[in-house]
């Protein structure tokens, strides 16, 4: 049975944002953060290499829970679902990638960034959030404003997060976990540094962790 928005991102210490720019180096880029403690991967649409990627890790890493990032519209979500993405990440919405969403049944976390979204979103049933571009909305005390008005959501921020302001964010009650793209960095990637980023991964879950218990 396939597992809720919730239930993936409560097995995320961090979400790790990627762009992959070879399809070669998704797996070992996958084990590498799966071995330090990343299970929950968004890998985004974002490259000529994302689909490819995105299949390779499916097939080769059983232990990732491998998501789709930057799905922008409804021919995209079709697309992801179909090759078997465990979920879909958007910065945004829009009507037509909500329907996709709901006739695939692939969970999709939307992006909201201001009340009316994130009204609008709650208006189609969806409670959690990716809370983007987090940092450049208003970071951690916007989203201190929003639980009031509007407590029932929780947020997954992106957006200028890292391991330096981690836990302003996860010291909110509306935050499930966040994401960023800084446990991947690019010149590693390229580089094949596989044991930096298994570090990178590692201090991030040792961090949420220490924070969550
Ligand atoms: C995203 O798509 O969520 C962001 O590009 C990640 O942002 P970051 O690079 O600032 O972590």
């Amino acid at each position: 049975m396939s597992l809720s928005s919730r239930e993936i991102l409560f097995k995320a210490p961090v979400v790790p944002v990627l762009v992959i720019e070879d399809a070669n180096d998704a797996v070992p880029l996958a084990k590498a953060l799966v071995a330090g403690g990343l299970p929950v991967l968004e890998i985004t649409l974002r490259s000529a290499a994302a689909e490819e990627s995105i299949k390779r890790i499916i097939a080769e890493v059983p232990d990732a829970i491998t998501g789709a990032g930057t799905v922008i519209n409804a021919k995209q979500m079709e697309r992801m679902a179909e090759i078997g993405c465990a979920f879909a990440v958007s910065p945004g919405h829009t009507e037509g990638l909500l329907k996709a969403a709901k006739d695939t049944g692939c969970p999709l976390l939307p992006g909201a960034g201001t009340p009316s979204e994130i009204m609008n979103l709650i208006d189609h049933g969806y409670d959690i959030l990716k809370f983007f571009p987090a940092e450049q909305q208003g970071g951690v005390s916007m989203l201190k404003a929003i639980s009031g008005p509007l407590p029932q959501v929780s947020f997954c921020p992106t957006g200028g997060v890292s391991l330096s302001n981690l836990a302003d964010y996860l010291a909110l009650p509306n935050i499930i976990t966040v994401g960023g793209s800084w446990v991947a960095p690019k010149d590693a990637v390229k580089a094949g540094d596989w044991g930096t980023i298994t570090k990178l991964a590692q201090e991030a879950t040792d961090k949420v962790k220490a924070l969550r218990g």
